[in-house]
């Protein structure tokens, strides 16, 4: 036998009570999603301690299921229990990061991710033996998820901190350029933008209809002229026209074809216009990820999403961990010859590469 294979005990039982606590807190994690859904969390915030008569009151939700669930809100220790078994209370410190009452922190929201993927375990189980993908119109809940979690990132951090990456793009969106935005998606940060910058001219494109339905509702909901939408492969399909400014969030690693894509946005891209990509901060290389904060759930997503939906249309299936190194590499044979790499601690899941012609 070789001495790696010898069983250490005290490594075998470390490793079972970190699989069951991996079971607890996956399980757990559904129901943090349905939580922040439910509007149990918003609900509990501020409020001293609560029975499930009175969450369920409060919600208009049936309180045998309410009761359950803060049952298992306590048991992980999500919410507080007294010891009677009857009174609720989400401390602050908790509430400060599962409540859609203090943007830019709600952790909940990620959480919904996990029954997203869920959905598709047997559709890749059959990847697994058959090759192919999953097709996006497969991921039930994934586009209104998405709009949610950019909403957080891209939205609440636009102005402050991701724009001014760029110097003096602030004055030129000001006075009037053409934005592009690649994988827009819901297009909440092209509607955003066209909001606040008239003069400018936004353009999303995105392969999926659903998400760009409810990207031109929100357009004719604010009146806005200044901002469209286009259904397209970005594969093949080229915009009419140059940019002065194109995007994309969290976009590349999960095209079809992300090389055909760089070389569109470099063939678009004006010769003083800015490419700002945001997308995974993670090395190639999995060794280097093995301490990275976010490396199993962004393994899992790549799995059962990033990999499958790029597979499902016949692409290069990078995967969500494609790293900075390859996302270099991709960019220069794209062409560009600027690129700088940007970290913004709203952020620590992304990289924010400012990228010039
Ligand atoms: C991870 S989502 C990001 C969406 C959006 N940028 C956001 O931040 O909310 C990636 C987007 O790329 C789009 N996409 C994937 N493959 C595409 C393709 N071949 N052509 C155009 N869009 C594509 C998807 O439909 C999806 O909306």
């Amino acid at each position: 036998m070789c001495m790696a294979c010898e069983m250490d005990p005290a490594k075998a039982e470390g490793f079972a009570g970190s699989i069951i606590e991996m079971i607890n807190q996956g399980a757990l994690g559904i129901l943090v999603s349905m939580g922040h859904q439910l509007g149990l969390f918003d609900a509990m915030v501020g409020v001293p301690p609560i029975s499930s008569l009175e969450l369920a009151a409060s919600t208009g939700l049936l309180e045998r299921y309410v009761r359950e669930w803060l049952y298992a809100m306590a048991a992980g220790r999500i919410v507080e229990v007294d010891i009677s078994s009857t009174y609720f209370h989400l401390p602050p410190e908790h509430a400060q990061f599962l409540s859609r009452k203090f943007p830019g922190d709600n952790l909940a929201l990620f959480a919904q991710y996990i029954p997203v993927l869920a959905g598709v375990e047997q559709q890749v189980i059959q990847c697994f033996k058959q090759g192919g993908g999953v097709p996006y119109e497969q991921y039930g809940r994934f586009h209104e998820v998405m709009a949610e979690d950019s909403g957080q990132t891209i939205l609440g951090a636009l102005f402050e901190h991701i724009l001014p990456l760029v110097p003096g793009l602030l004055e030129r969106l000001e006075s009037g350029v053409d934005v592009l935005d690649i994988g827009c998606g819901s297009g909440r940060a092209m509607v955003l933008m066209g909001e606040t910058f008239p003069n400018s001219r936004f353009l999303g494109i995105d392969l999926c209809e659903a998400p760009l339905t409810a990207a031109r509702q929100r357009v004719r909901e604010k009146g806005l002229n200044n901002v469209h939408f286009i259904q397209a492969d970005l594969t093949t399909f080229c915009p009419e026209g140059k940019f002065d400014l194109i995007t994309a969030f969290d976009a590349i690693h999960d095209q079809a074809r992300p090389d055909l894509v760089l070389a569109t946005v470099y063939d678009c891209l004006l010769d003083d216009g800015v490419f700002l990509m945001q997308d995974i901060d993670s090395s190639e290389k999995v060794a280097n990820n093995l301490d990275h904060p976010f490396g199993r759930l962004l393994y899992s997503i790549s799995t059962l999403h990033c990999t499958s939906v790029s597979l499902a249309q016949g692409g290069m299936g990078l995967g969500t961990m494609w790293g900075t190194e390859q996302a270099n590499r991709m960019l220069r044979a794209a062409g560009f010859r600027q690129i700088t790499e940007n970290r913004l601690p709203h952020d620590p899941m992304n990289c924010y590469f400012v990228v010039g012609r």
